[in-house]
């Protein structure tokens, strides 16, 4: 339908606000035939902005089924022609994403920023732990390490060797598999638990799968595992396709069931009913949210006629809630008296060590003067035999005595 040069000199007649310039573009191109002429002037027809016309003709060649980059060039063009950039003013990660036009290379969908924000800016400028899977070109690396700041522990993690040597050096890079939970479990027990954990990596069903049954239950409480590029579930290069079976978007709806764990027949799932305070769907996102749950239960508050039975009256509330704190004032009264009790026989033993230690030095002592003592005793009998030992002589040189 349409090529690449044509589309250029579309888009900057566009960006110009030149319609004499558009309109020259789509009569000169070799590549329109006038079918293709006609559906890009009613596509054109439809807006009445450089920006809503930009996004017309990028749906219009996506309607076509043509190459889906011609159709991210429109969007990309509507974006920041007025369709999209205001939304995203005042973001300061897709400020740095945007300004950022030299160094390490940065892969992201403009849409995610938002999403990042939503879910990530609590833990900025925080002692947090972060994984990212997927380094690429180590670009990444260095924009969280500017958003989350220089007390984040943050870990990369690619299948690619060269991962690591494109890395910014004060960067922690680990090479290894997504797919093998082993990996993963230790990366937990080395740089974990993490806050958050950003899947980028391969984007392949498995790979997306087995990351969040291993790395979600790992998670610190209050943590995050976001999965990116999730389109792929619709892709066919990626076995994936609306509703089928297998794919990391079907995996996430089960999750729904899951989470409405406790209203449905069978036992609870310690993990994905427990455990998860929030699943969100975006475009292309799926984020998981960890947090203990309390489990779920209905409650009446107003006139206490309303209190009815099989619920508790309001008696029964009164007496169990007394009932509640009697047993905590008993249990902290009990840990009070353990930890009194705890502090005495630390002081005994402090006592015992020191009553030891004098006794060991004292002991010190007595061996020091009786080894002194037996040195003096045995050089008096050295003297003595030396003594009987010289008379001997002397009395031998002599001769025997008449
Ligand atoms: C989309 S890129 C990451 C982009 C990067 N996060 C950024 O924003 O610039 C995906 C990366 O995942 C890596 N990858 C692919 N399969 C993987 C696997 N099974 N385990 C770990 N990493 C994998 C690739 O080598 C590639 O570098």
């Amino acid at each position: 339908m349409i090529d690449e040069a044509t589309l250029k000199e579309l888009l900057l007649a566009l960006a110009r606000g030149s319609h004499d310039d558009v309109e020259r573009a789509i009569t000169n191109s070799e590549a329109l035939d006038d079918d293709d002429r006609s559906l890009i002037r009613t596509a054109l027809d439809t807006a009445d902005s450089s920006a809503g016309m930009a996004r017309a003709l990028g749906d219009a060649i996506r309607g076509a089924g043509e190459i889906d980059f011609l159709a991210n060039e429109c969007y990309r063009a509507a974006f920041y022609l007025g369709d999209g950039l205001p939304d995203l003013r005042g973001n300061t990660l897709f400020e740095f994403f945007s300004t950022r036009r030299t160094g390490r290379v940065l892969d992201k969908w403009v849409h995610y920023f938002p999403v990042y924000t939503e879910h990530f800016e609590r833990f900025r400028g925080r002692d947090v732990r972060i994984l990212e899977i997927g380094v690429y070109r180590g670009g990444s690396l260095d924009m969280w390490r500017w958003y989350f700041g220089p007390q984040a522990t943050i870990v990369g993690v690619d299948i690619d060797e060269r991962a690591r040597e494109v890395s910014a050096p004060d960067h922690v890079v680990e090479i290894g598999d997504q797919t093998d939970p082993e990996f993963l479990r230790s990366l937990s027990e080395k740089y974990g638990p993490f806050d958050i954990v950003i899947d980028d990596g391969g984007h392949e069903m498995q790979q997306q799968i087995i990351t969040a049954e291993t790395m979600f239950p790992l998670l610190a409480d209050g943590g995050v595992l976001l999965t990116e590029d999730c389109h792929t579930s619709y892709w066919d290069a990626y076995q994936g396709g609306t509703g089928r079976p297998g794919t990391f978007i079907e995996w996430c709806k089960a999750k729904v069931d899951d989470i409405n764990g406790y209203h449905r027949a069978g036992p609870v799932d310690r993990v994905w009913t427990d455990m998860v305070a929030g699943l969100s769907f975006y475009d292309s996102i799926v984020v998981l949210r960890k947090e203990r749950r309390f489990a779920p239960f209905a409650e009446q508050v107003g006139h206490a006629e309303f209190l009815l039975l099989p619920r508790f009256t309001a008696q029964h509330l009164t007496e169990l809630v007394a009932g509640r704190d009697a047993a905590v004032a008993q249990r902290d009264a009990l840990s009070r008296q353990q930890a009194q009790e705890r502090q005495e026989v630390a002081a005994e033993r402090a006592q015992l060590q020191a009553e030891l230690a004098a006794v060991q030095d004292e002991l010190a002592t007595l061996r020091a003067a009786a080894e002194q003592a037996d040195a003096t005793d045995t050089a008096q009998v050295v003297r003595d035999l030396t003594r009987a030992a010289a008379t001997r002589i002397t009395g031998l040189r002599r001769g025997p005595q008449d």
